[in-house]
């Protein structure tokens, strides 16, 4: 049984949902070309679902391993790098091993200096892995201040070292551009640079859905139950939330499972208005 999804990235086991990678056409490449680059969007737009899913695409190629981390959990340690990054290691090494074969998972990650370790992970992993790394890195705005500098410099430096010794590609997902970090990044004086990751190449960012994708959303609903959205309904629902994903999601999970619970009665459009 699937249903809309509101709460997280989607999967297609559970969720009705739109190719995750069709937002994305110029992404392989920008990774073919080893690019270093940025994906950033507003709050719910699909952001870590269309990477999770691109990430597997990658690995199941045969031509890369690819796999999504995030940098949420050092959101805690923001004034003090080296915490940050061991927790930052612990939760991507959970994130590896769900995402990757055995055969492609890093090496235990090296010891290191504070301040130089997600540097020396992703050093000790890219010079063993038998395919060249392609890495997103989620959630890059719970960095601040000092763990966000030590963080962006150390893939910097990398840059340079890779494929043999670091990612062949890497994007940092986040609400920003990287042009804006240094402002996160508090006293840009500190930076001695434009823009502490001023490697990237590029800056993507996902548009909305098309009126004709939210009809093929719902029509996945239909398939499923037999429940139909009249016309006027699909149209109202692209009017109301002008294709923003988890809005589309939300507003078709609302009709189906509170308006119109019967899915032998059409949705129309009087049940998708607001009350
Ligand atoms: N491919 C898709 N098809 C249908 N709905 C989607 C799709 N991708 C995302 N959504 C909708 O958007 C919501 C948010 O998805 P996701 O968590 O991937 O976004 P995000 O941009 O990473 O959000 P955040 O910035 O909060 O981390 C999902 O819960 C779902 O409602
Ligand atoms: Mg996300």
């Amino acid at each position: 049984m699937r249903f809309f999804n509101v709460a997280g990235p989607c999967n297609p086991e559970d969720h009705y949902m739109l190719p995750a990678t069709a937002r994305l056409p110029d992404v392989q490449m920008l990774i073919d070309q080893k690019a270093y680059f940025v994906l950033h969007g507003a709050r719910q737009s699909g952001k870590t679902t269309a990477m999770i899913e691109l990430a597997r695409q990658l690995t199941a190629t045969g031509r890369y391993a690819a796999a999504l981390v995030s940098m949420e959990v050092g959101a805690a340690f923001n004034d003090n790098p080296g915490a940050a990054e061991l927790a930052i290691l612990e939760d991507w090494r959970a994130a590896l091993v769900w995402q990757l074969p055995p055969a492609l998972q890093p090496p235990p990650w090296p010891e290191a200096e504070a301040g130089g370790r997600l540097g020396a992970a992703l050093a000790a992993w890219c010079m063993t892995s038998p395919r060249p790394v392609v890495l997103f890195v989620d959630e890059i705005d719970a960095l601040q201040d000092a763990a966000l500098i030590s963080a962006l410099r150390q893939l910097r430096a990398g840059f340079q070292r890779r494929p043999d010794a670091f990612p062949w590609a890497l994007a940092l997902i986040g609400l920003r551009d990287v042009r804006d970090y240094k402002v996160a990044s508090g006293d840009s004086a500190r930076l001695h640079t434009a823009s502490p990751f001023n490697i990237k190449t590029e800056s993507l960012t996902l548009r909305p859905f098309t009126a004709a994708e939210v009809a093929e959303l719902y029509e996945q609903h239909t398939a499923d139950t037999g429940q139909r959205f009249t016309p006027d309904a699909l149209r109202l629902a692209f009017d109301l939330t002008q294709g923003q994903p988890w809005l589309v999601n939300a507003l078709a999970r609302q009709a189906v499972q509170v308006v119109v619970p019967d899915p032998a009665q059409p949705v129309d459009a009087a049940a998708e208005s607001p009350r």
